[in-house]
């Protein structure tokens, strides 16, 4: 029995493993990097701001590294892998802070700008990224890519997008394994731009079945177990605290 244990323990450890994590200084993807690195990996952070990078590495054991690349830019995220490391496992949480609007009043000139990070910047990450890696790219979604709210025209296309790409780019880059996180409402940077945010998740917490908005810390789990469990790809985690169910 307690061998079995032991075994289950060295097949989902990131002990040894490096692990390379876009859209990295705060939120989602600054408590994967933490918690990749509790579990053993060396990891490194991408995002398009070095002071937020300054920040997020005070977070993360000594000798993670930091780079300044903006994801919006395909020539960047070229040069960028052009010059980086063989690695493990990448993930990719990076956005900007949402942007809602009914189709009615869409800014379609902006609204094609915001594909640019969350779709745009996902695949070349992938294309340019793909001959570094061994393991394993874990992609971001949002619960808005299976259920849709007025306004989110935009936001739940490119979630459904990036949900469908996956599958895609696990036959693609077989055997390395491509699977994407979709989570629901967590308290992080991204809903600054909404007005009352605070009471908004009040409200969330008091209509969701598990009775409370997620922090990053909650979604990372599933991150690192994609990373982890080697027999899983092409997939989807919907972590949303029941939201699609109501
Ligand atoms: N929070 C939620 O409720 C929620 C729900 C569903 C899905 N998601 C998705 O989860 C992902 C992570 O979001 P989050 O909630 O963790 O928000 P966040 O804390 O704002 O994190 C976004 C990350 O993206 C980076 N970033 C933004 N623009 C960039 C650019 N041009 N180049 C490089 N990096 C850039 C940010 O760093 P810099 O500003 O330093 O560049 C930051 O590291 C996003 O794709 C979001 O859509 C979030």
């Amino acid at each position: 029995m307690e061998f079995c244990v032991t075994k289950h323990k060295t097949m989902d450890s990131l002990t040894g493993n490096t692990v390379l994590v876009l859209g990295g200084s705060t939120g989602i993807g600054l408590a994967v990097a933490k918690l990749a690195a509790a579990q053993g990996a060396k990891v490194s952070i991408v995002s398009s701001n070095q002071q937020k990078i300054n920040e997020a590495l005070k977070e993360l054991p000594a000798g993670s590294q930091g780079f300044v690349v903006n994801l919006a830019d395909e020539a960047a995220i070229k040069a960028f892998f052009a010059t980086a490391d063989a690695i493990d496992h990448l993930v990719y949480t990076a956005g900007e802070n949402l942007q809602l609007s009914e189709t009615a009043t869409l800014d379609i000139a902006a609204a094609t700008k915001f594909w640019n990070i969350r779709y745009w910047g996902a695949v070349a990450a992938v294309k340019y990224g793909a001959p570094k890696i061994k393991g394993s790219i874990v992609l971001t979604a949002g619960s808005a890519g299976t259920k849709p709210g007025k306004g989110w025209g935009v936001g739940t296309s490119i979630c459904a997008a990036v949900e469908a790409h996956v599958k895609v780019l696990a036959l693609e880059l077989a055997p390395v394994r491509v699977n994407v996180v979709s989570p629901g409402m967590v308290m992080t940077n991204l809903w600054d731009n909404i007005p009352g945010k605070e009471e908004m998740y009040e409200q969330a917490a008091a209509s969701l079945p598990v009775g409370f908005v997620a922090k990053p810390e909650d979604i990372a789990a599933s991150y690192v177990h994609l990373m982890a469990q080697r027999y899983i790809t092409g997939q989807r985690i919907l972590i949303d605290g029941g939201w699609v169910l109501m």
